[in-house]
């Protein structure tokens, strides 16, 4: 059985990612996405139970996908996991440099492969930070995300400008 990992930091999880899940779960048995516990970034929006909620939530029409936390090396974490493959979504030029670096670096160390899957172009210019911006200010994001995350995002920057 040919085990998948797309993994990230969902904080949130946008409809590029969704579509990146979904095509890759029709490419291999099992896809475990793979939400990272000790994310670089500073500050995160929603809590690691937060966004996994919302995973669960919309792959739920996917049988073949379940949500996992990890922490160190992905490679790690595939290794343990019997992960064959390695999946990530290529929006741009910008998106190239980093993740072939990262692509080779994990190959060197575990001789997993990362298969790139190219966005599609109505969410090639989406990230989840741009996300959060755009929600931050009142911004409609109902083309960006699945409606219970949109839904989350306008509670959260209530909740916040409220406190
Ligand atoms: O959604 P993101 O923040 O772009 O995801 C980045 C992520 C989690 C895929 C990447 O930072 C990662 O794989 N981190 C795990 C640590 C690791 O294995 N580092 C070596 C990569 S070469």
């Amino acid at each position: 059985m040919a085990t998948a990992l797309c993994p990230g930091s969902f904080d949130p999880v946008t409809l590029g990612h969704l579509d990146i899940i979904e095509r890759t779960a029709r490419h291999f048995d099992h896809v475990i996405v793979a939400v990272i516990r000790n994310p670089q970034k500073s500050q995160s929006l929603f809590t690691l139970e937060e966004r996994q909620e919302m995973l669960h939530e919309v792959t739920g029409h996917l049988d073949n996908v379940s949500i996992e936390f990890f922490k160190g090396l992905l490679v790690d974490f595939a290794r343990d996991h019997g992960a064959a493959a390695i999946v990530k979504g290529l929006r741009a030029v910008s998106d190239f440099d980093y993740e072939l670096q990262m692509a080779q670096m994990n190959q060197r160390l575990s001789g997993i492969d990362t298969f790139f899957i190219s966005t599609s172009p109505q969410h090639s210019f989406l990230s989840s930070s741009l996300v959060r911006e755009v929600s931050k200010y009142g911004g409609d994001v109902s083309s960006m995300v699945p409606p219970i995350v949109r839904e989350r995002l306008v509670q959260r920057y209530e909740e916040r400008s409220s406190s």
